[in-house]
């Protein structure tokens, strides 16, 4: 089976309402077993594969997520491209909610996850080359297609993993600001140092729900679930015209 891209779903993602005739895949690899189904469908005419990162019932919290079958079940399905949508909190100016975003570096603050293929005794040892984290031929594609489709994006920026699953502190992220982080995510991390180990073209769309705590106009804000949901929910409205046009290049 071949497939022309796979999604990967983050909180507040967890089906792709345009994937016509999907057929759930429940893969077995030699990691163990995904997050959940891997749904296979037609999507602007093309073989698509979503995945849902956290669970179709968002059950797995991110430090407990099976990020290596996550990826090697995809690749093992026939997917060559992965398109990552993660949800996020914005540090600096350019991302505050509802922004997307196509980030072209990362910091890993992530501790205590498996974020390697080289884990196993045995295991060949892998040293990639990860200075440009994301795949540039895919960001650009993403982009292009978002420019297109007329969806406002921002192109780069850098995306801090945090370990989670609380949100940061006020200070932490005064630290990661300091680092140059522009977006703070949990899941961003082992999974594109994975994709990378695996031959994989990988990218993220980030999906900005809220400010970063002590980022933004409101200092002293409160970061809600329910806040998350409903900006992702109107961020959202632009992923699929940007997926149709990545599709049909
Ligand atoms: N921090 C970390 N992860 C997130 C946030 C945040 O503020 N918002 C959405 N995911």
């Amino acid at each position: 089976m071949t497939i022309d891209l796979a999604v990967i779903g983050g909180t507040g993602v967890y089906a792709l309402g345009e994937l016509a005739d999907a057929e759930a895949f429940q893969p077995d690899t030699a990691y163990g077993v995904p997050s959940g189904p891997i749904r296979v469908g037609t999507y602007a005419g093309k073989r698509v594969a979503f995945l849902a990162r956290h669970g179709e019932g968002h059950s797995l919290p991110p430090h407990k997520i099976n990020y290596r079958a996550n990826l090697v079940a995809l690749k093992e399905m026939g997917a060559q491209r992965v398109l990552a949508l993660n949800t996020v909190g914005g540090i600096s100016e350019r991302f505050g909610p509802r922004v997307l975003a196509c980030p072209d570096q990362l910091i890993d603050y992530t501790w205590g996850r498996i974020s390697t293929l080289c884990e196993e005794p045995g295991s060949e040892v892998l040293h990639v080359d990860f200075g440009e984290p994301y795949t540039t031929s895919l960001r650009q594609a993403i982009v292009q297609a978002a420019h297109q489709a007329s969806v406002a994006i921002v192109d780069a920026g850098c995306y801090g993993a945090t370990q989670g699953p609380r949100l940061e502190t006020k200070a932490e992220i005064a630290r990661m600001r300091r680092d140059g982080c522009d977006l703070v995510g949990m899941t961003g991390m082992p999974e594109a140092g994975l994709a990378r180990e695996l031959g994989l073209d990988y990218a993220c769309l980030a999906i900005v729900a809220n400010w970063a705590a002590g980022a933004g106009p409101d200092a002293d804000a409160v970061i809600t679930l329910q806040d998350v949901l409903d900006n992702v929910a109107v961020a959202m409205a632009g992923v699929p015209k940007v997926l149709q046009r990545l599709l049909v290049r």
